[in-house]
């Protein structure tokens, strides 16, 4: 197969903007460099001092992990250098992070990023991940980005990706027609084209969640945990129960084979754990544009109206008829809106 990498790829579709100039295909770009370098980081962790922990808790009182910490410094800095981008919002930094320079004076979008997904996993070698999510400024151009940039609705994103570090290192983002991947070749250092067009299955036999949570789920959850455990050939149950603890790792292996993620509202995260800005946004872009669907139990997740940057609200995210499926029971079990 000819080869394609991510920067022929952008520019062929740069067409698809009539008037774009150019902007969101640079930032694009500078998205891939900082994930190559985040990737290298991340295959040899275990050799350099960049596992474990840094000793710090971040807004969200987590423990802070050195690769988090490295990630976030490569997408900033890259960024910054791109001069595409004038404000950053990102999961390892309490406040938005404003943008203003001569290079990035005229700089018209705002990205929201979680540069490090599943960080749990990295001193375990199981895949970890970098999401983000790309809005167009709604301040005013030559001057820093603000956080209204960042309260939109998840409709209004420009574009979504995430990079998954696994056993081969792949970028997944979508404009808004349709979702590709790109497999990075380190023999040449690009991104090269390897899954066009993707499209999650309507049905998958998967589903993911994390069941040590169990007792104080919801009892819409309950219910639907109960219906994927049940023997049905004609519905091909009892499902398999996948879950790995990486959001990127586990909601990408969906993607391809179709399946069902739900991280519901819990005793320790009574709004669900996941983020909407920078977690919850982005992957429902993505899974809409591949046929599927993101809800949180109840309402279409880019529909949902957000009023802080590091909110975090209820996720039930894959293959449409599956979530659907969940929708019944929340409705019939767990009427209470989020
Ligand atoms: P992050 O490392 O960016 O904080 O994200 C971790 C998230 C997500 O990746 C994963 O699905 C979830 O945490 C796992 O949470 P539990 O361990 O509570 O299941
Ligand atoms: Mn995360
Ligand atoms: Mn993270």
């Amino acid at each position: 197969m000819k080869v394609k990498t991510l920067g022929q790829f952008i520019i062929e579709r740069q067409s698809d903007f009539p008037y774009a100039k150019g902007e969101l295909s640079r930032l694009l770009r500078d998205i891939g460099i900082a994930s190559k370098i985040v990737n290298r980081a991340v295959t040899k962790a275990g050799l350099i001092e960049i596992l474990g922990e840094t000793g710090d808790t971040n807004v969200h009182g987590e423990q802070v992990k050195k690769l988090d910490v490295f990630a976030n410094e490569q997408f900033i800095a890259a960024f910054k250098a791109g001069g595409e981008v004038c404000a950053i919002a990102s999961e390892e930094n309490d406040d938005i992070i404003p943008i203003y320079s001569d290079i990035s004076k005229n700089a018209k979008y705002v990205v929201g990023i979680d540069p490090l997904d599943g960080s749990g996993n990295i001193d375990v070698n199981v895949s970890v991940g970098t999401i983000f999510a790309i809005y167009r400024r709604k301040s005013e151009v030559d001057s820093a980005g603000q956080l209204s940039d960042f309260l939109q609705s998840g409709l209004k994103q420009i574009a979504a990706g995430y990079v998954v570090y696994g056993s081969s290192c792949m970028l997944v983002y979508s404009t808004g027609r349709g979702v590709n991947g790109f497999t990075l070749d380190p023999s040449i250092g690009e991104f090269c084209l390897s899954h066009p067009d993707i499209k999650i299955p309507e049905h998958g036999k998967i589903y993911s969640i994390n069941e040590g949570n169990y007792l104080r789920f919801p009892d819409g959850v309950k219910k639907y945990i109960k219906y994927c455990q049940e023997e049905d050939k004609s519905t091909d149950r009892p499902y398999s129960s996948r879950y790995i603890g990486s959001f990127v790792a586990d909601f990408h292996r969906n993607l391809m084979k179709g399946g069902i993620f739900i991280y519901p509202s819990t005793a320790k995260s009574p709004q669900g754990k996941l983020r909407l800005l920078y977690e919850c946004h982005p992957m429902a872009f993505i899974v809409e544009q591949a046929g599927g669907m993101a809800t949180d139990g109840f309402q279409r997740i880019l529909e949902k109206k957000i009023a802080l940057l590091h909110q975090r609200t209820p996720l039930f995210i894959g293959s449409k008829a599956m979530v659907e499926k969940a929708m019944e029971f929340m409705r019939e079990f767990s009427s209470e809106k989020v």
